[in-house]
């Protein structure tokens, strides 16, 4: 049973005040909050078993080992991963496509093509311009329209056999579009071209099934799944992790090293040089049971709820425009007030406690596409509620009558 009162005494940080008012959270686009049973993986791990894994013969090791290895193989369970060894920690979502961008490096010639979508998060963008620099491939996007959807005929025209990887997110994280994934998966494998899904804003709302979508390369953060900062994982398929090199030289990603050559682990180590956040990596895994003992299908239902109702009061606001009117959407709503300046909305919503994230969301292309600097952002959990909302839309209201 999804019970929003039980749910929220799991959050301690909800009933704190910011500005004497009580907080509203709606910036779990950027990073969503920490449950206590999450909070105390992390307390239970520096108490009594912290130590380097798969390097001691000793008990605490051993024990700090167990449990990360349990972690990963939750994350695997969560995605559906065939193996264990398909899932690489890493430090986010951003280490883990610049993981695949690096070992891409190696398989691109001059010409071979690229394909992006203009939803994309600047870390979608950058490190494919950089890959390009380096191979001489060409980049290609997916164009969008008005609504923020994905204009697939343009697609359908991209795709030829030049291109060999596709790249997009399942949600957009200014706009909260859910992008067809499968579809776009179809097509490209039909030319053989890999997809590499981000999953970073998806992953909060829903539980991807990376064998059912036969998904290449799936990554995702833990800190927008209710874990800490600085995790994250990269699901890649067997076959196609095999064919990349490693992404960084270390400890722990070898077989054996002589000065004359050296051989690397298998899969999982070959991608995990150095001590990993090992704290980080139990930490996610308790997030990943949290989040399915209450269940995604009621967590979408609620938020789908959520979002409805907000969409709806928001629209009620005179001036008031939403970018990313998608009917496939999640519980995120962009918007601006006409004449108004996203980032004045936001500083007078903080003084009455409540959290929005504002400007460009690290998606310039989109705000260049809408002709608007940025815009106010609400990004809803299941945590929140509909007085929260009842909150936001006042507190606009509000910062609409200040700087009118
Ligand atoms: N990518 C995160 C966001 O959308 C930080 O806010």
């Amino acid at each position: 049973m999804f019970n929003i009162e039980t749910i929220r005494k799991d959050f301690s940080i909800l009933s704190r005040k910011v500005h004497g008012k009580p907080l509203v959270y709606l910036d779990n686009g950027a990073t969503s909050q920490t449950p206590i049973q999450v909070i105390d993986a992390i307390v239970d791990y520096y108490s009594n078993y912290n130590a380097n894994i798969h390097r001691g013969v000793h008990t605490l090791s051993q024990e700090a080992t167990d449990k990360y290895e349990e972690a990963r193989h939750k994350i695997q369970a969560h995605f559906n991963a065939k193996h264990a060894h398909e899932i690489i920690m890493t430090s986010g979502t951003t280490e883990s496509i610049n993981l695949v961008a690096h070992g891409f490096a190696s398989l691109l010639k001059k010409d071979d093509e690229i394909i992006v979508s203009a939803l994309e998060h600047h870390s979608n963008i950058v490190p494919w311009q950089m890959l390009c620099e380096k191979t001489g491939a060409k980049l290609r996007v997916i164009p969008m329209n008005e609504t923020g959807e994905l204009v697939m005929e343009e697609f359908d025209k991209l795709v030829s056999n030049k291109t060999k990887l596709v790249f997009v997110n399942h949600i957009s994280n200014a706009l909260g579009t859910i992008n067809p994934i499968e579809d776009i998966i179809e097509k490209a494998h039909q030319v053989n071209a890999a997809v590499l899904v981000d999953g970073a804003q998806a992953c909060p709302h829903l539980k991807p099934d990376v064998q059912a979508l036969d998904i290449d390369f799936y990554v995702a953060s833990a800190h927008k799944m209710c874990g800490p900062t600085g995790v994250g994982m990269l699901y890649g398929k067997e076959e196609w992790l095999n064919k990349l090199p490693p992404y960084q030289g270390g400890g722990e990603m070898i077989a054996e090293v002589s000065f004359e050559k050296t051989t690397y682990a298998n899969l999982p180590h070959k991608f995990e040089a150095g001590t990993p956040n090992i704290c980080g990596g139990i930490a996610f895994g308790a997030a990943i049971d949290y989040l399915n003992a209450i269940g995604f299908d009621e967590i979408s239902t609620y938020e789908h709820d959520l979002l409805d109702y907000a969409t709806k009061k928001l629209l009620e606001i005179e001036g008031l425009k939403i970018y990313g009117t998608s009917k496939n959407k999640t519980s995120v709503i962009s918007f601006n007030l006409d004449g108004i300046h996203p980032y004045d909305v936001g500083t007078i919503l903080d003084k009455m406690g409540i959290a929005v994230r504002t400007g460009h969301h690290c998606a310039q292309p989109i705000m260049n596409f809408y002709k608007i600097p940025g815009t106010v952002r609400a990004s809803f959990a299941f945590y929140n509620t509909k007085e929260e909302i009842d909150i936001l839309v006042e507190g606009v209201k509000k910062a609409k009558m200040m700087l009118s």
